[in-house]
C-alpha cells in the first residue's frame, strides 16, 4: 500500500528567503531520519518527494508507505517545521492541509463511498485507487480516519490471503481406527426412528431418547474434560445487545450468518388490531406485514456463546487473587445461518454447545488451553475411542471478527490461535478426503483481541488474555453414532455407563409417528437394547 499526496503547512506570515536554507535542511533531514523511524525499509516510510514555497505556505508532494503512514507523517512535518523554524524566525504553524491523497492499493478493492473522507474509488489494472478528501490537522489525529486506514489495511489484507481462507495445519491424529466404517447415515436413522423431528431448516426438537443420549455425552464431557480443571458453570444470556457484537468483532466480521431479533415497537394491544384481524379472518402471517410492528433488530441471537463472559468483565479492573477466572455455560442455543450444506443434526442454525471460558494472565492461559488440550485428546482417544484430528487453523476470531493475519509458516500453538478437532464421518466417504470429516469443537487463545475492546484490566497493569473453547453436543454425539452405529455393544463403555445411570426414556410411537414402518421397525430393534 503506497499513499501520496500534498501537504501545505500554513504559517501564520510569509516565509522569508533567510529561512530558506533552513527548511532545506529540515526537508533533508526528514528524508534521511525523523520520517524514516519506525519503518525497517525506506519503501514503508515516508518521503517528501518535492516541495515549494509560495508566500507563507510550504507545499510538499508526500509519499508513504504503510508503517509510516500520511496522518504519522504530516504530523512530524509540522512538529518538525514548528519547533525548529517556530522559535527562531517567530514565526508559528497555523494549519495543515493534506491534499489529494491517494491510496493505491495492489489487487481490486472495493469501499463503502458513503464513508466519511472517502471522495471516490477507482481500478487501475490490478491496483486500487482511493482519493481522499481534503484532511486538516484535526483530521488526521481522528479515531474515526485511523478506523477508516485500518479498514483499507484490512481489506488489502484480505485480498492476499486470498483463496488461503482455510488455514489448516495438522497437529495429532488418532491414526486409522475404524476397521469396518459404518456406512449408514446416523441423521437418517435418527430421523426415520423419529427421535428428531425437524421444525424448520436446521432446527430440530430433540425427543426424550435422543435428549437422554445427549445428556449422558455432556454429563461425560463434562467429568472427564472440564471440571478436573476446576471450571465452574454459569449462566449466560443468549440474546445479546448489538455493541457487544461490535466490541467482539462479530458483526463487521460474520454478518451473513448471525440471526437477529426484534422487539415490538408498541405494548399496547391495541395498536395491532389491524395485524390480529387479518391473521383471524385470513388465517396466515404475513411477515411483510408483521415487521411493520417490530422495531429495527436491537440484538442478535447467541453466536458465539463466549460474548456475555467479555461483557461481564468490561471495564473491570481484576486481580490476582481472582486469576485465572473458569467458567462454562450451556444454559442454551446458539444460533448460525448456514447459507448452504445444512444436514441433520451435523450442520444446524440452532446447536447446543457447552462453551468453556476462562481469563487470566498469557501463561495461566496458555497452561490451561494445554491441559483442556491434554483432556480433550484423552476424552476423544480413550473415553470415546474416536478416530480424530486435531488441526491448527486460522484463528477464527482474525477470520471472525474481519481480520485476517498474514500467514502464519510455523506453527507454535502457544500464540493466539485456534485448534479444530475433527472426527471422520465413515457414511460420507473415505477418511481420505477432507470433505469426510467434521469439526466437533475447537480450543482457542485469543491474546488481548477481547481484553483491549472491553478494557479488561489487571489492577498492577499486567497483560490479561482469555480463551475459550466450544463442545458442540450434537455434533459429538453424530460422530459417535456416525463411527460406532447404534449397535450399543459397540458404544464406549464409559459412555454406555452414563446412558444407564438412569432409567431410558419412551420414544414416541403412535399410529401416525413414526412416519414408515420401516423405521417404526428399526426403532423397535434400538430400543430393545435400551432396558436395564
Ligand atoms: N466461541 C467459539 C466459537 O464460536 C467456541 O465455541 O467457535
Ligand atoms: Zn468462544
Amino acid at each position: 500500500m503506497i499513499f501520496v499526496g500534498t501537504l501545505e503547512i500554513v504559517f501564520n506570515k510569509p516565509l522569508s528567503n533567510e529561512m530558506l536554507k533552513d527548511v532545506e535542511n529540515l526537508v533533508e533531514f526528514l528524508n534521511r531520519d525523523y520520517l524514516k523511524r519506525g519503518a525497517k525499509r525506506p519503501e514503508d516510510a515516508a518521503t517528501i518527494k518535492e516541495y515549494s514555497i509560495s508566500s507563507n505556505i510550504i507545499s510538499m508532494r508526500i509519499e508513504t508507505g504503510s508503517r509510516v503512514r500520511p496522518d504519522e507523517a504530516s504530523l512530524r512535518i509540522k512538529n518538525a517545521f514548528a519547533n525548529n523554524l517556530g522559535p527562531k524566525y517567530k514565526i508559528g504553524v497555523r494549519d495543515i492541509i493534506l491534499k489529494n491523497v491517494k491510496i493505491v492499493i495492489e489487487g481490486k478493492i472495493s469501499i463503502s463511498l458513503k464513508l466519511p473522507f472517502i471522495r471516490n474509488i477507482s481500478v487501475e489494472g490490478d491496483k486500487s485507487v482511493i482519493e481522499l478528501s481534503e484532511l486538516h490537522e484535526e483530521d488526521l489525529k481522528k479515531p474515526l480516519f485511523l478506523r477508516l486506514l485500518r479498514l483499507i489495511e484490512e481489506k488489502e489484507k484480505r485480498i492476499k490471503w486470498g483463496g488461503k481462507a482455510e488455514h489448516w495445519i495438522l497437529i495429532k491424529s488418532s491414526g486409522a481406527k475404524i476397521e469396518k466404517p459404518v456406512v449408514e447415515d446416523p441423521n437418517k436413522i435418527l430421523e426415520d426412528i423419529g427421535w428428531i423431528k425437524r421444525m424448520s431448516i436446521g432446527q430440530w426438537l430433540y425427543t426424550p431418547p435422543i435428549t437422554h443420549l445427549l445428556n449422558a455425552l455432556k454429563k461425560l464431557f463434562l467429568d472427564e474434560v472440564v471440571k478436573p480443571l476446576g471450571f465452574q458453570e454459569a449462566v449466560f444470556p443468549k440474546m445479546y445487545p448489538l455493541e457487544v457484537g461490535l466490541k467482539t468483532g462479530h458483526l463487521r466480521g460474520v454478518i451473513n450468518s448471525m440471526v437477529f431479533a426484534s422487539l415490538p415497537r408498541s405494548y399496547d394491544i391495541s395498536e395491532y388490531e389491524e395485524l390480529i384481524d387479518s391473521m383471524y379472518v385470513m388465517d396466515e402471517v404475513e411477515p411483510q406485514e408483521l415487521q411493520k410492528y417490530l422495531r429495527p433488530p436491537s440484538y442478535f441471537l447467541c453466536f458465539a456463546q463466549c460474548e456475555p463472559f467479555y461483557w461481564f468483565f468490561e471495564n473491570e479492573i481484576v486481580d490476582d487473587s481472582i486469576l485465572p477466572v473458569k467458567w462454562f455455560d450451556m444454559s442454551g442455543p446458539s444460533f448460525r445461518w448456514e447459507s448452504g450444506g445444512i444436514h441433520g443434526i451435523e450442520r444446524v442454525i440452532e446447536f447446543h454447545r457447552i462453551e468453556i471460558v476462562w481469563l487470566g494472565k498469557p501463561e495461566q492461559v496458555i497452561d490451561i488451553r494445554n491441559k483442556l488440550l491434554e483432556n480433550y485428546e484423552k476424552f476423544m482417544d480413550k473415553v470415546l475411542d474416536l478416530e480424530w484430528r486435531m488441526a491448527w487453523v486460522t484463528p477464527w476470531f482474525y477470520e471472525q471478527s474481519g481480520v485476517v493475519e498474514e500467514e502464519q509458516r510455523e506453527i507454535n500453538i502457544n500464540v493466539p490461535g485456534t485448534i479444530d478437532f475433527e472426527a471422520w464421518l465413515p457414511y460420507k466417504g473415505p477418511r481420505e478426503d477432507n470433505k469426510n470429516w467434521l469439526e466437533i469443537g475447537n480450543i482457542s487463545i485469543h491474546g488481548t483481541k477481547f481484553t483491549e475492546p472491553f478494557r479488561i484490566k489487571h489492577n498492577k497493569g499486567e497483560t490479561l488474555w482469555t480463551g475459550c473453547s466450544g463442545f458442540g453436543s450434537e455434533r459429538w454425539l453424530l460422530a459417535l453414532l456416525a463411527q460406532k452405529g447404534f449397535d450399543i455393544d459397540k458404544w464406549p463403555k464409559k459412555f454406555v455407563e452414563y446412558v444407564k445411570e438412569t432409567p431410558f426414556p419412551q420414544s414416541i410411537y403412535t399410529v401416525s409417528y413414526p412416519k414408515t414402518k420401516e423405521g417404526k421397525q428399526l426403532l423397535e430393534k434400538i430400543i430393545s437394547q435400551f432396558k436395564w
